[in-house]
């Protein structure tokens, strides 16, 4: 039952669409500029840094106020609790109930959910974004490259565990939505023609 209510608490959160409201704050609907995708790598191209940092902060908190609330809801099962959480919020986001299910792919909320699941798999996967972003100035490779670490690194941290084959298939999970969700983007880099940051398309 806990996983349900987690589910549905980070779905709830993860539906506060930050890319969406800031863009409307500023006069724009941010679905319909460059990429189209409601985030933080989009707001950065159509609305700036600024706008972008704020996005992304707004992301990263939503999915750590779901999995932190889980958290202390259910402190016996927490970690499970968390992930469960953090997976609603990535739907949540991706998937928003009040902005007719179009949101964005979910990065800054798996970020923030990784966060508070696990500062050592966060840092670990901050930094092979931040060296795989840097060197190659794609955003959505260095995204796919962070999202697929996590359930690699949920196994070697957490491979003692009596529950490890749930928390691996939930990283499984995390990763498995957020490839979907750039599933046009893994498109452009077959043939050569995603944009790098810096680009306005
Ligand atoms: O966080 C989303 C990023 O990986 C790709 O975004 O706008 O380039 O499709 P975008």
């Amino acid at each position: 039952m806990y996983r349900l209510i987690a589910l549905g608490l980070g779905y709830l959160l993860g539906g506060i669409q930050t890319a969406i409201l800031y863009g409307r704050l500023q006069g724009i609907e941010i679905r319909e500029h460059g990429s189209g995708n409601a985030g933080a790598t989009n707001t950065l191209r159509v609305l700036g840094k600024k706008a972008a940092l704020i996005v992304f902060i707004g992301d990263v908190l939503k999915a750590a106020a779901a999995v932190m609330i889980a958290k202390l809801l259910f402190p016996d099962t927490s970690l499970l609790a968390g992930l469960y959480a953090g997976i609603g919020a990535i739907i949540g986001h991706s998937y928003p109930l009040f902005f007719k299910f179009k949101g964005g792919k979910g990065i800054a909320v798996t970020v923030g959910t990784i966060y508070f699941i696990d500062i050592r798999i966060a840092l670990i996967v901050s930094l092979i974004f931040i060296i795989s972003a840097w060197t190659t100035r794609i955003v959505s490779s260095s995204s796919l490259l962070l999202t697929g670490f996590i359930p690699i690194l949920l196994y070697v941290f957490y491979k003692g565990s009596p529950n490890i084959v749930e928390i691996v298939c939930l990283g499984v999970v995390i990763a498995g939505i957020t490839a979907y969700r750039h599933k046009e983007n893994i498109a452009r880099l077959l043939n050569g023609t995603e944009s790098k940051l810096g680009s306005k398309k």
